[in-house]
């Protein structure tokens, strides 16, 4: 059917333009759901240009989650800084000591078991679940949200339009190459369907976008004035 279609169609775009980041799955290396889960936890916090001096410097000073978690809290906070918030850098490692202590140093492999952990929401659940053990889930960022926006021509204003733009994102979940799936439409967000100027004539689901039928892609998502 047509998501069938839609869904092949951006993988295929995924295989051709992927961009090589550190913590992703490369031909012969699978994807460390550590490396995956630290890296969704930064990323919730700057570009992904700019988290990559941060992500190597963890996993250099720490390799391993059980690593992390015998860190002192202090040292953590500390390779933190300049990334901000610094409840995310606590819940980081009160999280990296449940894990090791309770689950004897391997992350749980359900979005469910994920939810669970200390920092862990919604978003990063579906992310680690989908990306690291390929449980197929749809993890919804703001790059997620403005796509569906734009494919299914939402006009309910964010944040209202959240539990739609979820049920439609979630429609697209799918045994076939989720944690890939999961990374196309971040990368289809960051690239093509960015917020300003949208590259709509590059776009794999030209010719299928309602908004870009419709000449209104640069104006979704609509967002409430604050
Ligand atoms: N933004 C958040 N997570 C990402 C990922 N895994 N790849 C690219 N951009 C992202």
């Amino acid at each position: 059917d047509r998501r069938d279609r839609l869904r092949l169609a951006l993988l295929d775009w995924y295989d051709r333009h992927r961009r090589v980041l550190p913590w992703r799955a490369e031909p012969g290396r699978p994807a460390d759901p550590y490396a995956v889960w630290l890296s969704e936890i930064m990323l919730q916090q700057t570009t992904v240009a700019a988290a990559g001096p941060y992500f190597r410097a963890f996993l250099d000073l720490w390799p391993r989650v059980t690593d992390l978690a015998a860190a002192r809290r202090e040292a953590v906070l500390a390779r933190w800084a300049g990334l901000g918030y610094y409840a995310r850098a606590r819940n980081l490692h009160a999280c990296a000591e449940v894990v090791a202590d309770r689950h004897g140093g391997r992350f749980p492999d359900t979005e469910a078991g994920l939810l669970d952990l200390p920092g862990i929401g919604a978003y990063t659940a579906a992310a680690v679940a989908s990306i690291a053990f390929d449980r197929p889930t749809v993890p919804v960022d703001g790059n997620v949200e403005r796509v569906c926006a734009r494919l299914f021509a939402i006009a309910t204003p964010l944040p209202d339009a959240k539990p739609e733009l979820r049920a439609r994102a979630a429609q697209f979940a799918h045994d076939h190459r989720p944690g890939d799936f999961a990374q196309a439409m971040m990368d289809l967000g960051a690239t093509l369907c960015t917020p300003r100027r949208p590259a709509c004539h590059r776009c794999p689901w030209s010719g299928d976008c309602a908004a870009e039928a419709a000449g209104i892609a640069d104006t979704l998502p609509a967002r409430l004035p604050k």
